[in-house]
C-alpha cells in the first residue's frame, strides 16, 4: 500500500510545532509494517537540511494559478535518510521560503502546494492508494482529487484528513476561487462554510475519513470547533480519534545527544539531578528548589497569557520555594511581561525563542512540566516530559486528558480542570507537596518513564483505517 503524507512541516527539516514531529515519525513507523510504503511530500524551504543533503529533481513542470504560470519542481532526497521517501515541492516565489508560515499571501502559497502535488502525481502517472492530508494547508486536496477535471487521473484515490489543530481553518474569501484549478461551479458548496472558502471544512466534507489526534479532542469538537460543530456532528460517521505517539528513537534519554547527562529509568534520579544542577547554574536558579517548566508557543490556546500571573502568584504564595523556567515566544505582550519578571524574580528564568536543544535539556532537568492549555488536540510536550521522568501538570482537556492521569486516581501526573491562574497555582501547590515526599516523587519519575507512547500502536490504527 502506497501512502503519501502531505504536510507543510516535517521534523527535522522544518518544525513549528507538533505537526512536524508527527509527520517526521508516523511514516517511519508505518514503513516498519509489512507491505507499507509511506512517503512525505512537503514544500521546499530554505533550511539547513536541504543544503546538507543531496536531492534530485524528479519532476519539472508548470501549473496555472489564475493567469499566473508557476514553475513546479519536485525534488527527492536521494538516500531516504529519514526512513521514508521525502519529496519537496519547489515553486519559485511561493514555495522557496525560509519558514512555513507568516506570509501575507499564504492562501496562494498553500493553494499552489496542493495543486503542485496533484499536478506532479497526474503528470507522472503516480497513483497512490492513500493521500493523507495534514491540517487545513492540504485540506482542499480531497475536493480537488474528486472534483477538478485536471486531476481526473487520481479520481477514486482514497483521502484521509487529519486535524492537528481545528483552531486554524484557512478561511479565505471566495475571490480566491479564481486561483483554484477549474471545477464545476455547482460544487462550490463542498468548499463553503458560512460564506467563505474553508479548507478545513472542505477536508471534513470531501475526505473518505478524517481523524483527530486524540479521542478526547474529537469529543470536544462536537461542542467547540470555531463554528464547525454542526459539520463534525453531521460527518461523525467517518471521524476517528487516533492518539499521536512519540518517536522513541529521537526522544530517548539514554541516547539523546542533546542532553548533558544521559539516563535510563535505573539511574534517572541521580542523572536528572545533574542535568538540573547544570541548567539551574546556567540560568541563575537555585537547584535545590523544585523546578517547574513551560515550553511552547505563547498562544491563548496554550494558556500562555496566564503565565505571567502564574509566575508572580506561585512565587509569592510559596515564599519563593520553587523555580519556574519558560522557553517560548510568540506574543509581544506576554514576552515583555515575562521579561519584566525575569528581571524581578531570582526564582524565574526565561529564554525567548525556539531552541530545540534547550527544550530537550529542560524536559530532562525539570521536576514538573506545566501545560495550562485551553485547547490541546494531542500535545506532545507532556509525553516527552514523561519519557524524561518529569511529572506533567496539565489542564484536563483534549489529548492531555487522554494521556495524563491524576495521581489521586492512580496516575502519575496532576490534572486541573479550569484554565485559570488560581487553579494552576493550586495544582502547583499539590505538586510541591509531592516534591517534598522523596519516595513518591521517585515512584512518579519511574512510572512516567515507563509509560508506553510508542508510535507502533497508532501507526497500526492508521493502517487499519486505510484498509477499511
Ligand atoms: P503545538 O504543535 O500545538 O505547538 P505540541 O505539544 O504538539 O504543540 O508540540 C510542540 C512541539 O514543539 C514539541 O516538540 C515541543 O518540544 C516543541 N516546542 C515548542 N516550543 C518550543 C521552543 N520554544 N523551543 C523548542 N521547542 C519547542
Ligand atoms: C497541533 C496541536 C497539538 C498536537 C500537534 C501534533 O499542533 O496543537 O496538540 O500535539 O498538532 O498532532
Amino acid at each position: 500500500m502506497v501512502i503519501y503524507h502531505l504536510s507543510t512541516e516535517c521534523y527535522p527539516i522544518a518544525k513549528v510545532g507538533g505537526l512536524a514531529d508527527v509527520v517526521g515519525a508516523l511514516p517511519k513507523y508505518q514503513n516498519k509494517i509489512k507491505g507499507i510504503d509511506a512517503k512525505v511530500v512537503m514544500p521546499w524551504y530554505n533550511k539547513p537540511f536541504v543544503h546538507e543533503h543531496e536531492f534530485e529533481v524528479v519532476f519539472d513542470g508548470f501549473i496555472h494559478q489564475g493567469s499566473n504560470m508557476l514553475q513546479v519542481q519536485v525534488m527527492k532526497e536521494k538516500t531516504n535518510v529519514l526512513g521514508f521517501e521525502l519529496y519537496m515541492v519547489r515553486i519559485p516565489g511561493l514555495l522557496d521560503r525560509d519558514n512555513p508560515y507568516g506570509y501575507q499571501d499564504e492562501s496562494f502559497q498553500f493553494l499552489a502546494f496542493q495543486q503542485g502535488i496533484l499536478h506532479w502525481l497526474c503528470a507522472m502517472e503516480l497513483k497512490p492508494d492513500v493521500l493523507h492530508c495534514h491540517d487545513y494547508h492540504t485540506g482542499l486536496v480531497p475536493f480537488m482529487v474528486e472534483h477538478c477535471p485536471e486531476f481526473s487521473f487520481l479520481q477514486g484515490v482514497k483521502t484521509i484528513g487529519t486535524i492537528h489543530n481545528g483552531e486554524y481553518q484557512g478561511m479565505m474569501s471566495w475571490s480566491m476561487a479564481n486561483y483554484m484549478p477549474s471545477f464545476d461551479a455547482y460544487k462550490w458548496g463542498l468548499m463553503d462554510w458560512n460564506g467563505f472558502m474553508n479548507p478545513l471544512a472542505s477536508m471534513i466534507k470531501c475526505s473518505d475519513a478524517f481523524t483527530t489526534v486524540s479521542e478526547g479532542y474529537l469529543e470536544e469538537l462536537f461542542i467547540s470547533f470555531r463554528g464547525l460543530e454542526s459539520l463534525v456532528r453531521q460527518e461523525f460517521g467517518k471521524a476517528y480519534g487516533i492518539i499521536n505517539g512519540i518517536d522513541a528513537e529521537v526522544w530517548n534519554p539514554e541516547t539523546d545527544p542533546m542532553l548533558d547527562f544521559n539516563f535510563n529509568s535505573k539511574n534517572a534520579v541521580a542523572q536528572k539531578k545533574k542535568n538540573k544542577e547544570k541548567l539551574c547554574k546556567e540560568y541563575g536558579l537555585n537547584p535545590k528548589l523544585p523546578l517547574f517548566a513551560f515550553i511552547g508557543r505563547f498562544a491563548t490556546e496554550k494558556g500562555a497569557d496566564l503565565l505571567p500571573d502564574v509566575v508572580w502568584k506561585s512565587i509569592k504564595q510559596s515564599y519563593g520555594a520553587l523555580n519556574i523556567m519558560i522557553l517560548g515566544s510568540g506574543n509581544t505582550y506576554i514576552e515583555n511581561k515575562l521579561k519584566e519578571y525575569d528581571y524581578t524574580y531570582t526564582n524565574f528564568a526565561l529564554d525567548l525563542g525556539y531552541k530545540e536543544h534547550l527544550s530537550h535539556k529542560i524536559y530532562a532537568s525539570a521536576d514538573f512540566l506545566l501545560m495550562p492549555s485551553r485547547v490541546e488536540p494531542c500535545g506532545l510536550n507532556q509525553m516527552y516530559s514523561m519519557r524524561y521522568g518529569t511529572v506533567p501538570v496539565v489542564r484536563y482537556t483534549g489529548g492531555l486528558k487522554d494521556t495524563v492521569e491524576d495521581i489521586s486516581t492512580g496516575g502519575a501526573g496532576l490534572n486541573f480542570t479550569y484554565p485559570g491562574v488560581d487553579d494552576i497555582v493550586h495544582a502547583m501547590n499539590r505538586a510541591l507537596g509531592i516534591y517534598n515526599q522523596k519516595g513518591i516523587m521517585e515512584e512518579l519519575i519511574h512510572a512516567n518513564m515507563n509509560f508506553d507512547f510508542a508510535w507502533e500502536k497508532s501507526a497500526e490504527k492508521y493502517i487499519a483505517l486505510y484498509n477499511s
